[in-house]
């Protein structure tokens, strides 16, 4: 079983993208493109008042990591992040850094958009925001339907999935795939439409591994991306209820020093030992780089085992104002 599992992650891996960190290998997905096993995250957090925005400081951090090697960004049309992810990316395109087909780019359909006729207008938006011809990767965001003002619409993600697979068909959305639905949600979608998600985007990090998930996944031949991969890691971020690890744990420091590689890293190498796709998020130059830098070494079994004693299946990204809604996932 072992051998046999071994070996299905190796056939589905393959080296493709040159960079300066090293090749970055990537899964291949059930409608037989590829998706680079690591990405960037977009999301700048809840911000309610007006932001001053039109910073740039989205666009830079796509910059460096297209610099550093990364190949796969991830953006949502909430996050108000695409225009800057979309300058970067033409940017670095108009500079001969990358062609459009080296990058994989995912953006999400948001909660207002769900049904049959509100997916094509939507996509086109975020095309027209990043200022690209079609994405690799277009997810449902949440499985609720919802009016921008919050009170929930009647419509069921089957129906938002077949105008999904519309956009695939129009090449708008090379693959498509959800995010936030639970395995009954899958299991249900999967039995009902003639298109199988390709890749389904949860919250995944050290207190929140989510192995049976993860394993129907494996089984279904669908791809898992791993988003606010750090968790509740750096104490600024983490709810007083909140689970340790935090990033100055002693043993996670051991280990840390051991690779010659932070915390952050350890975190990072584990999401991918569980073939994971890990999109973490920063502004930050040199975490930029640090954070994709961890394709040099690999974890012990008794590491994991210490790494895998910390999941508690506590989520930070958990919604509840929406609990009312037929469709909540958790
Ligand atoms: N599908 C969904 O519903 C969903 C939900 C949440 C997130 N996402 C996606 O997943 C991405 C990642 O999740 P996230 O943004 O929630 O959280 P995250 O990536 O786990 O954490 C981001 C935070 O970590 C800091 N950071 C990053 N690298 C670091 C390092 N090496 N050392 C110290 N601090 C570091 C960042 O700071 P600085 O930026 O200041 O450097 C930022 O405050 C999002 O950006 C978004 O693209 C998707």
């Amino acid at each position: 079983m072992f051998v046999h599992n071994f070996f299905m992650v190796i056939l589905s891996l393959s080296a493709t993208v040159a960079s300066p960190s090293g090749p970055i290998q990537t899964f291949k997905l059930n409608d037989g493109r590829e998706m680079p096993r690591f990405g960037l995250g977009t999301w700048l957090g809840f911000i309610s008042t007006v932001r001053t925005n039109k910073s740039e400081e989205v666009e830079n951090a796509v910059k460096w990591a297209i610099d550093a090697g990364y190949r796969h960004i991830d953006t949502a049309s909430i996050y108000d992040t695409e225009d800057q992810v979309g300058n970067a990316i033409n940017k670095k395109i108009a500079e001969g850094v990358v062609k459009r087909e080296d990058l994989f780019v995912t953006t999400k359909l948001w909660n207002d958009a769900h049904g049959r006729y509100r997916v094509l207008p939507a996509l086109e938006n975020s095309l027209k925001k990043l200022n690209l011809d079609y994405v690799d990767m277009y997810l449902i965001h949440w499985p609720i339907a919802q009016y921008l003002n919050g009170t929930f619409y009647d419509v069921d993600y089957l129906e938002t999935w077949e105008a999904m697979i519309a956009m695939q068909k129009k090449g708008l959305a090379k693959s498509i795939g959800v995010s936030n639905f639970n395995k009954a949600m899958l299991e249900r979608l999967i039995s009902k439409s003639t298109v199988k998600p390709a890749n389904l985007q949860v919250e995944i990090n050290l207190n929140l591994q989510q192995p049976e998930l993860i394993e129907f996944c494996k089984q279904q031949n669908i791809v898992v991306t791993g988003y606010t991969p750090f968790g509740s890691l750096f104490p600024n971020r983490a709810r007083s209820d909140a689970p340790p690890p935090r990033a100055d744990d002693p043993a996670l420091i051991d280990i840390a020093n051991k690779y010659n590689k932070t915390v952050p890293q350890i975190a990072l190498r584990y999401l991918v030992e569980l073939n994971i796709v890990p999109i973490p998020k920063t502004v930050t130059k040199s975490r930029v780089e640090q954070n994709i830098d961890i394709f040099d070494f690999k974890l012990t079994q008794e590491e994991r085992n210490l790494l895998k004693s910390y999941d508690k299946n506590y989520r930070t990204i958990e919604p509840k104002m929406w609990e009312d809604s037929p469709y909540y996932p958790f």
